[in-house]
């Protein structure tokens, strides 16, 4: 799959290579309203990652039904819509503006963006609350439900058992890692959101590590997300726990990304005689 936030509706990629091979795609965050989203620069690179505090910039999700849904619908590969509220009830009344529409197979939850001042991560942070939002879109939705986890957290086990618990049918982790970077000439930080998410190859280890312990303690599928830019990536995720991987960073250096990686992991199967990817889920927690 694609990251959300990585890789626009799909349509800005359709034409660099074939979208359709890919497992799906998810959509940037979409909120009830539009949003222009937080002050520039809301950029930064980091050693190996990529700072953003974008704040959730998006068409809202009428104009999404409006614009995007269609075209969706006469495609292959399955479009997950990514929403994201300030309250509980916006995250239900999302799930319920989006219902029925044709084009769009799925949700994933985002409760775990960093860069908006109410909501988002606040709802990821604690079991009670991540449930809460949870169990309102499963109530709203007839669609299969992602639950997109913040490593922003030292209770990501429990978060993501209130989830599965409530209602979710996978759980995608991890959303960046909370950081900054400051520039020395003008001695301010170098965001306009002062600190933004880090993302890209730097957080893989801490991604890698948080699906290997939610993998203990949940029965529901995990999609790994977290610094993959390549099929042994992924195979790595895979082998910590994970059923699907979302590539994300990678993607605005090579657009191609998420199909290399894909293509990587069928090759290391070739390579090693496997079959099944249901062989490697998990095989380095045994
Ligand atoms: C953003 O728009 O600020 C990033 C989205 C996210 O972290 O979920």
């Amino acid at each position: 799959m694609t990251a959300a936030g990585t890789f626009g509706y799909g349509t800005e990629y359709r034409h660099l290579f074939d979208i359709q091979k890919l497992g799906a795609i998810v959509c940037k965050g979409t909120t009830l309203e539009p949003r222009e989203g937080n002050p520039q620069p809301r950029l930064a690179e980091t050693a190996c990652g990529l700072l953003n505090s974008i704040g959730l910039q998006n068409i809202g999700v009428k104009a999404l039904i409006r614009e995007k849904a269609p075209i969706w619908a006469s495609w292959r590969v399955p479009v997950i819509v990514n929403i994201a509220g300030e309250t509980v009830d916006d995250y239900a009344q999302l799930a319920h503006q989006l219902e029925g529409v044709v084009g769009i197979s799925g949700l994933e939850v985002n409760i775990s963006c960093p860069n908006i001042k109410a909501g988002g991560a606040e709802f990821g942070a604690n079991p009670e609350s991540a449930a809460r939002v949870t169990a309102a879109v499963r109530a709203a939705t007839s669609l299969p439900v992602l639950v997109k986890l913040t490593p922003n957290t030292g209770e990501i086990a429990r978060i993501a058992a209130a989830v599965g618990e409530a209602g979710a049918d996978a759980i995608s982790l991890i959303n960046t890692v909370r950081g900054m970077a400051i520039d020395i000439t003008t001695r301010r930080p170098l965001l306009g959101n002062k600190t933004g998410g880090l993302s890209g190859p730097a957080i893989k280890p801490i991604a890698l590590a948080m699906v290997y312990e939610v993998a203990g303690a949940v029965d529901i599928p995990i999609i790994g997300c977290g610094g993959i830019t390549t099929g042994r990536d992924a195979i790595e995720f895979i082998m910590a726990g994970a059923s699907a991987v979302q590539v994300g960073t990678a993607s605005f250096a090579n657009p191609r990304a998420p199909l290399d990686v894909l293509e990587g992991i069928e090759e290391f199967m070739r390579k090693e005689g496997i079959e099944d990817i249901a062989e490697l889920i998990g095989a380095a927690r045994h």
